[in-house]
C-alpha cells in the first residue's frame, strides 16, 4: 500500500479519518515534550477489575524527527484488554495531540502500524499490553531501519521504489480453449506468500539494509524475495527473473540468519521457502558450467538483468539513498527485455 494512502494520525485518533502528517506542530522532541515523566507503582495486593482500574502504565515513546528527537514518557491508567496502538491512541486523545502514529485497520491487515516495542519490530495493533512486562516502561520507537519522518511514522518509499522495479506476473498463452489451467498442488506452493501484508517488519530488520544504507542499491530485502518467489513459483508464469534476482536484487548477499523470518506477523517462511529455493534457482544461472558454455556457444540471451534497474531503484528512493552512496556498478546486459524460461523476450496475455 502506498504511504500516502495509509492513515497516519497527527491528532485525536477517530478511526476512519485521515489527517496529513505534518499539519500539526512537532512539538515533541526531546525529553521536554514528557509531560507525564515516572510511572506510578502497581497497587499490590488489588486484584481483578479494582487491579485494572488502579494500576498503570507508562510508555516509553519516541518523539522527534529526522532532525533529532529523543524518549518521552507518558504515564496512564492500565486498561484491560487494550493493545499497544489502543495506549498509544489514548495518549493522543488525552495527552499529545500531535504525536503521529501511522495506522488502519487495528487488525493486523494493512500493515501500516509497524514500529519496535521493547526493541523488538512488531505491530502496534497486534501486540497485547497483557503480553509485554507489566512492571516496567514499555518502549516504542519507529523502525530503525528506515528514516523517520515524525515520531513513530517513517519514510518507507524505499520498499515502493524496488517494488516497482519487480518484473509482473508474465502469463504464457493461452490453451486451445481458451483457458489457462493449473493444478491445486501448483498453486500452494506460492499461496502462502500472497498472505504479506507489506508490513516490512522484515526488510526492517535485516542486518543487510538496517545499519547499512548503501546496501539499499543492491540488495532487495526479505520481502521482495518473497514476492519474487511467489512469482517464480507461480505454475502460469514464463518470465525467467534469475539473473534479476542475483544481480541487481542481491540475493547473495542474504547469509539466511532468518532475523526476518522471526518477525513475520503473518508467519511466512521467508527464509527456508522463498530465500532459500530460490539462491538454488540462481546457482543454475550462474554457476552451472553447462549453461555458461552453452551462452558462451550459441549465444543465448542472459535471463533478465539490467542496470536500468538498480537506477530505477536509486533514482525512485530519492530521499532514502543520500547522493553520496555510490550507486551499484552497471551490470551487463543493457536493456529490460523480460525473457520466458527458454531464453526468449515474453509476450504478456491479458
Ligand atoms: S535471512 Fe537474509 S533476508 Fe532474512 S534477515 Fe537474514 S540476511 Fe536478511
Ligand atoms: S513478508 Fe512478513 S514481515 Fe515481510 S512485509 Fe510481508 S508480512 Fe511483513
Ligand atoms: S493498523 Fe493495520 S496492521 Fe496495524
Amino acid at each position: 500500500m502506498e504511504r500516502s494512502e495509509q492513515q497516519v494520525d497527527a491528532a485525536a485518533p477517530a478511526p476512519g479519518t485521515a489527517t496529513a502528517l505534518g499539519t500539526s506542530e512537532a512539538t515533541g522532541t526531546g525529553a521536554a515534550a514528557g509531560t507525564m515523566a515516572g510511572a506510578v507503582p502497581a497497587v499490590a495486593g488489588a486484584t481483578g477489575d479494582d487491579a485494572a482500574s488502579e494500576r498503570t502504565v507508562t510508555m516509553r515513546v519516541w518523539r522527534g524527527d529526522d532532525e533529532g528527537g529523543g524518549l518521552v514518557d507518558y504515564t496512564l491508567p492500565a486498561l484491560e484488554g487494550e493493545v499497544v496502538l489502543d495506549v498509544i491512541h489514548r495518549i493522543q486523545a488525552e495527552t499529545a495531540p500531535d504525536l503521529a502514529v501511522r495506522w488502519n485497520c487495528k487488525a493486523g491487515k494493512c500493515g501500516s502500524c509497524s514500529a519496535e516495542i521493547n526493541g523488538r519490530p512488531r505491530l502496534l495493533c497486534m501486540t497485547r499490553m497483557s503480553a509485554l512486562p507489566q512492571d516496567e516502561p514499555i518502549t516504542v520507537s519507529p523502525m530503525r531501519g528506515f528514516p523517520v519522518m515524525r515520531d513513530l511514522v517513517t519514510d518507507v518509499s524505499y520498499n515502493f521504489a524496488v517494488a516497482r522495479t519487480v518484473p509482473a506476473f508474465t502469463p504464457g498463452p493461452r490453451e486451445a480453449d481458451g483457458t489457462r489451467r493449473m493444478f491445486q498442488k501448483d498453486v500452494e506452493r506460492s499461496q502462502e506468500f500472497r498472505k504479506c501484508i507489506e508490513c516490512f517488519l522484515c526488510q526492517n530488520v535485516c542486518h543487510v539494509i538496517r545499519d547499512h544504507e548503501e546496501n539499499k542499491t543492491r540488495f532487495a530485502g526479505p520481502r521482495f524475495f518473497a514476492r519474487l518467489a511467489e512469482l517464480e513459483m507461480h505454475p502460469l508464469d514464463v518470465l525467467d527473473r534469475r539473473r534479476y534476482i542475483s544481480e541487481q536484487m542481491g540475493i547473495g548477499m542474504c547469509n539466511i540468519t532468518k532475523c526476518c523470518t522471526e518477525v513475520c506477523p503473518e508467519g511466512i517462511h521467508i527464509t527456508d521457502n522463498a530465500i532459500i529455493p530460490l539462491k538454488e534457482r540462481v546457482v543454475d544461472v550462474r554457476y552451472d558450467p553447462v549453461l555458461w558454455l552453452g551462452r558462451k556457444l550459441f549465444g543465448r540471451r542472459e535471463p533478465l538483468a539490467s542496470s536500468a534497474v538498480a537506477s530505477k531503484v536509486r533514482s525512485e528512493s530519492g530521499a532514502v539513498v543520500p547522493d553520496s552512496v555510490s550507486p551499484a556498478e552497471p551490470l551487463s546486459g543493457g536493456t529490460f527485455v523480460p525473457q520466458n524460461r527458454s531464453g526468449e523476450p515474453a509476450g504478456r496475455e491479458d
